[in-house]
């Protein structure tokens, strides 16, 4: 679709250039840890050594000795002011400082107040823990057994360690549809721990001013409004109440869904700065982001597809155990424990179909958080997309024509799936012809039948997902109870230049163009005088953030509702102008003119001029709307990408020769900067597919705990991305717009999986799961006889 608006105008369609680089690429962004403040003081925090243990000293005196060490904060401290637990987003509870046991390796255990960051560090060294450890249990299948320890002592009825079932769709109906299957395939899926990497780490200035009774607090995180309700709904009881609490996100140097939760340590430095009335500062290191910080994924997934000889998808079973560490701080609508998993029919039409998820305790830091995935949609995605691969060889079928036999045909949309979802637009056979015509599928075919009989191992690997993004509607949606809307203030000054503040939170996608672009189609206003803010609550309209590629879908879509308002104002406002009714007014992007009188017109500027100078009477001053907007479905972006591996036979190296990426995110605003989120997603589908992994020992001991053993791709082992799009606008979002953010990397393991498994089935291989490491390969090839 051609722009409607020229370059210089640059609405949507423009690939504008970034407005927030030139202060990125020269290092002046404004991190967290940029803020100085005069008298400010550090916090550091010391970290237990075990996963589980009961502390049965803490001995303070070496640090207090220690000039300039002021404090040492203890959960005995924080008990005395009821904060030595606090809720997390699922409603569990989790600890801020321990007072009898720890229940993770790293996790905190006191605090150290001091003067300059370096003794904070002295101190943390010099604090004395003693602990007695306690029975670990890492496996969640472990941790179901009779007899296991029982972890969460701190609730008085728990007998196990069993947090939550949750199932949906028709377990009789699926049950059936298996006993009358012609074929069906069954497999054991693992999705492992992994941790986002953001370049920069959590952290917070927290200042109490002890005169006005006023908190603010500069922190990183994706949803500061819901933080501020978070902290008085928590701290209210001490005077924090929510007019008192300002909450400032300022640059953020990846969020990723790790900058969601709460994390500990924003607690205590806000305690810390109550107390003593001094701004005080808590960034985290890397290896504490790594260790410490909520995690993704760990979902142990028993899946089986049922389907007729002649290859149509019947039905669709799944049963998981979800690992959520020692308490369930994942971030998900309250309503949905695990998440939109339910997504997990994919693309394709299915009769029947039940999930089943349970959630577990472990000795493990908390789980759940959404990686760049719209709440367990990644785990979804994998799954569908191994099973349907893993049933078309069953059956002897090319995956690419058993997709395009089961997909649901763009006349099925808007489309309600056997889990209760309605889809919104689709062409997923457009999108899977169009990549295998880019990567030139059938010759790949061929040279791989070659290749085979020559011995080599080359597999070819399709994943056709369909996301889910743009939480809520909030009827359905809410996180502890706050509705999941988005809102958009517009202020348009009288000069035509405008401020427009919003209630999600850029992290690096770009929110300050693209909206600002939104504005400018709607408007006729350049992009590029129009000011775009995020992240201040005590400015910003009430809005619960940006993670789940929610940001387009919903804040994107009150961005152009209130320019609509803007623009039903500017329309009586011409009409004034003009001496003209309002109905004879056309409107063209910029400006209002006469019907059959094209000469008669009035751009948005001296439209804007008017509204304060000019404005007819009876009608109030300024040019300004907002809009909470409430959407009335989720969007489905969708996508098929195609994958072409060698594997070295000696090595069980597997190298990505071609990866072909079609995307459809609807009607595209910033093409230039939906490249880049699709380039950067690929390249984080890569990671947990072939490198990225955190396990535990059966101490509970962290394997992957530093980017010695967590293996992050560099540009020396990511491939070059081929992208290409289609377009399906969303019927309902007022832009047709769908969110684009996660696609790639909830799309993309699953067809690097699936063109491992392509290069092995031949050799009796059906599965391996990700992280696709040289070592897992080779030892299949070894097991399968090919290599010694
Ligand atoms: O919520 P988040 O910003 O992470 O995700 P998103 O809404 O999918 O948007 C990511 C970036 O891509 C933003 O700058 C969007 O405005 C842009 N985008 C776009 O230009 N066109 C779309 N159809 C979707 C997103």
């Amino acid at each position: 679709m051609a722009p409607k608006t020229s370059p210089e105008v640059g609405g949507m369609g423009h690939s504008l250039k970034r407005k927030e680089d030139p202060r990125f690429i020269r290092g002046k962004g404004t991190y967290v840890d940029d803020i100085q403040l005069p008298g400010m003081l550090y916090l550091d925090i010391v970290r237990s050594p075990f996963a589980h243990a009961k502390i049965t000293k803490i001995d303070t005196a070496r640090a207090l000795a220690i000039p300039g060490v002021l404090a040492v904060i203890t959960g005995q401290d924080l008990a005395k002011y009821n904060l030595h637990w606090m809720p997390t987003l699922m409603s569990d509870t989790q600890m801020v400082l321990p007072v009898e046991k720890v229940m993770y390796q790293a996790q905190e255990v006191a605090a150290v107040l001091a003067t300059d960051r370096y003794t904070a560090a002295d101190g943390v060294d010099a604090v004395e823990v003693e602990y007695e450890p306690l029975p670990v249990v890492v496996d969640p299948r472990k941790a179901l057994e009779p007899g296991a320890p029982v972890l969460r002592t701190d609730k008085k009825d728990k007998t196990d360690n069993h947090i939550w079932h949750w199932e949906w769709g028709d377990r009789a109906a699926t049950d059936r549809a298996f006993l009358e299957a012609e074929v069906t395939v069954k497999e054991d899926i693992y999705l492992p721990r992994i941790h986002v990497a953001s370049i920069e780490t959590c952290g917070c200035i927290a200042h109490f001013d002890k005169v006005s009774g006023k908190l603010t607090v500069w922190m990183t995180t994706q949803a500061p409004h819901a933080i501020r309700t978070v902290f008085a709904l928590v701290a209210g009881h001490v005077g924090l109440e929510e007019h008192k609490i300002r909450i400032i996100s300022p640059d953020i140097g990846g969020g990723f869904g790790g900058k969601v939760p709460v994390y500990p340590g924003y607690v205590i430095a806000v305690a810390a700065s109550v107390l003593t009335g001094k701004p005080v500062k808590w960034i985290e290191d890397r290896m504490e982001n790594l260790q410490a910080d909520s995690f993704a994924r760990d979902y142990h997934i028993a899946a089986e597809l049922a389907a007729t000889r002649d290859g149509r998808l019947t039905a669709l079973r799944i049963k998981t155990l979800a690992d959520h560490g020692y308490t369930d701080a994942a971030a998900n609508p309250s309503k949905f424990p695990a998440g939109l998993f339910h997504i997990c029919t994919g693309s394709y039409d299915f009769q029947a179909a039940h999930v089943e998820v349970d959630g577990v305790y472990t000795n493990k830091p908390p789980g759940g958080i959404a990686y760049r995935c719209s709440f367990r949609v990644t785990e979804a995605v994998h799954t569908i997309e191994r099973m349907a691969d893993l049933m078309a060889h069953q059956l002897g079928m090319d995956p690419a024509e058993f997709r395009l036999k089961n997909f649901i045909k763009p006349e099925q949309f808007p489309y309600r799936s056997a889990l209760g979802w309605e889809y919104d637009s689709g062409d997923y056979t457009a999108a899977l012809r169009k990549a295998m015509d880019r990567i030139g599928y059938a010759a790949l075919r061929r040279e791989q039948a070659d290749k085979r009989a020559r011995g080599e191992l080359m597999g070819i690997g399709i994943s056709s997902f369909t996301e889910i993004v743009g939480a809520g509607p909030s009827k359905h949606f809410d996180i502890l109870g706050l509705k999941m809307f988005d809102s958009c203030e517009i202020r348009i000054h009288p000069t035509g230049k405008a401020i427009a503040r919003f209630g999600t939170k850029s992290q690096g996608q770009g929110h300050e163009t693209t909206y600002a672009q939104i504005l400018a189609e709607e408007l006729g206003i350049p992009a590029a005088h129009i000011q775009v803010e995020e992240g201040d609550t005590d400015t910003a309209p009430y809005g619960l953030g940006t993670y789940a590629s929610r940001s387009t879908p919903v804040a994107g879509a009150a961005a152009a509702m209130a320019a609509r308002k803007i623009r039903d104002k500017a329309r009586k406002l011409a009409a004034h102008l003009l001496e003209a009714a309002e109905q004879d007014l056309v409107w063209e992007p910029g400006k209002f003119s006469v019907k059959g009188a094209p000469g008669r017109a009035r751009t948005i500027q001296e439209i804007a001029f008017a509204a304060y100078t000019n404005h007819p009477p009876g009608m109030e001053a300024g040019l300004e709307a907002v809009s909470y907007y409430d959407p009335p479905n989720l969007t489905y972006p969708f996508g098929s990408y195609i994958c072409v591996v060698d594997i070295d036979r000696g090595t069980g190296e597997v190298k990505i020769r071609r990866f072909v990426a079609v995307d459809d995110c609807g009607n595209i605003i910033n093409p230039m900067i939906v490249e880049g989120q699709i380039h950067g997603g690929l390249t984080m589908g890569l990671a947990p597919a072939l490198y990225e992994e955190i396990s535990y020992d059966e101490q509970g001991n962290i394997r992957g705990g530093s980017f010695m053993d967590y293996l992050l791709p560099t540009a020396v082992e990511t491939p070059k991305w081929e992208t290409d799009k289609t377009v399906t606008p969303s019927p309902h979002h007022p832009l047709g717009a769908k969110g684009v953010g996660e696609s790639a990397t909830v799309g993309a393991p699953a067809a690097i999986a699936n063109a491992v498994v392509d290069a092995l089935w031949h050799l009796g291989v059906r599965h391996v799961d990700i992280p696709i490491t040289p070592a897992k390969v080779w030892k299949l090839l070894r097991d399968h006889g090919v290599t010694e």
